[in-house]
């Protein structure tokens, strides 16, 4: 696809710090699904929004998944701390998001729901895991997303980010 003629928005969750990555604990300055974002960005001369939680979640890795878990099985909608205005001059949105157990962290729930659950998007996820790949996030968004248009994602392990860009440019050729 061309996408110079779009106006593409490349939103994402990401969280820097204290993480799993190829069997040991690590820091992260900037988080393996920021880093994507931006290859992304810079390719498809999209904009960029990073989706917070108002909240930080804990730096320590450990902790951050029970967090998450809890958050995930009470089906939370933790505020953000900053919003998107609008979203209707965009015809494409890239979504981008680490998988958390399975899923996606529940701020990108909350974001989807302040924002028309995406309604007449065409919405490609792209998502870093750590072996669990897409999981079940296409079903979940397209449950939460009924009116968007949700094509199939790209999904990069953490590590082999930093690697990514042709992987990323022979993507978006392909859509
Ligand atoms: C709360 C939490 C839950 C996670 N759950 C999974 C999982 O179910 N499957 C998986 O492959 N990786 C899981 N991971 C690893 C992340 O998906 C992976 O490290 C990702 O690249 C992190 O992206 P980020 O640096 O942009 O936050 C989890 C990490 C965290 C912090």
């Amino acid at each position: 696809m061309d996408f110079q003629n779009k106006k593409v928005l490349v939103v994402y969750f990401s969280r820097a710090g204290k993480n799993y990555l190829s069997g040991r604990i690590i820091s992260l300055r900037v988080g393996n699904t920021e880093q994507l974002a931006k290859i992304i960005a810079s390719q498809t001369g999209g904009d960029l929004f990073k989706v917070e939680r108002k909240e930080a979640y804990d730096d320590d890795y450990y902790r951050c998944t029970e967090e998450a878990k809890k958050e995930q099985d009470e089906k939370a909608r933790p505020a953000l701390k900053e919003h998107m205005k609008d979203l209707s001059s965009y015809d494409i949105i890239f979504l981008g998001s680490p998988d958390w157990w399975s899923s996606l962290p529940m701020p990108l729930f909350t974001f989807i729901e302040e924002n028309k659950r995406l309604e007449g998007k065409e919405v490609y996820p792209f998502i870093t895991h750590e072996g669990s790949g897409m999981g079940h996030i296409l079903n979940d968004l397209k449950k939460e997303c009924p009116k968007a248009i949700i094509h199939d994602g790209l999904a990069i392990q953490g590590s082999y980010v930093m690697d990514s860009a042709t992987v990323v440019r022979d993507w978006l050729k392909s859509l």
